[in-house]
């Protein structure tokens, strides 16, 4: 192979690289005037990712009533609803807007809420499951402290 075709086959190749990284740890983010990093999705995006949020909210909820009640169905019935199976499916779009450790805090606490609720049906220990959710509630503390969503009309 020539040299020149080496040359442009290596820029090439860092080019894609370049993309890829940007799409897959960088995302679509700008530096926020309160310290956070702020993801800019168009509104639709914003929709679907406050949606969760809120159902994430509606979880802990029924998790701390179904304690309360001493009804470890709810409480893992509940936990299910926002685990890995129920997940809603992200667009390829807005999973490149999204930075690598947002997309792995999100993960790793549709994950906890998974074992919340497996732990909840076969040991139905209280204590353990508050437990479980003081500390899957990091995550939420964590990323609400790195993260926030503003618009950008396309
Ligand atoms: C991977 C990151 C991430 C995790 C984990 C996360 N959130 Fe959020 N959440 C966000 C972002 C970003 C916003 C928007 C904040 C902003 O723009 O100021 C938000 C907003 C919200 C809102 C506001 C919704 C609305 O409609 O206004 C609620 C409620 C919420 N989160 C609850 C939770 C709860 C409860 C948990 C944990 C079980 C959680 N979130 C975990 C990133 C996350």
């Amino acid at each position: 192979m020539c040299k020149t075709c080496w040359t442009i086959t290596a820029l090439m190749l860092i080019v894609i690289l370049g993309m890829a990284y940007k799409f897959i740890v960088v995302g679509s983010v700008e530096q926020a005037t309160d310290g956070r990093l702020s993801l800019q999705l168009e509104p639709a995006e914003k929709d679907l990712v406050m949606a969760e949020m809120r159902a994430f909210l509606v979880t802990v909820q029924q998790i701390n009533e179904g304690v309360v009640q001493d009804d470890m169905k709810k409480v893992a019935d509940a936990a299910r609803k926002v685990g890995r199976a129920a997940q809603e499916a992200v667009p390829v779009s807005l999973m490149g807007k999204l930075p690598l450790d947002f997309k792995k805090l999100g993960f790793d606490t549709h994950t906890k809420f998974d074992s919340l609720a497996l732990d909840a049906e076969q040991f139905g220990d209280k204590e353990q499951t508050l437990g479980a959710l003081t500390e899957l509630m990091q995550n939420c503390i964590s990323c609400h402290a790195g993260y926030r969503i503003d618009l950008v009309m396309e």
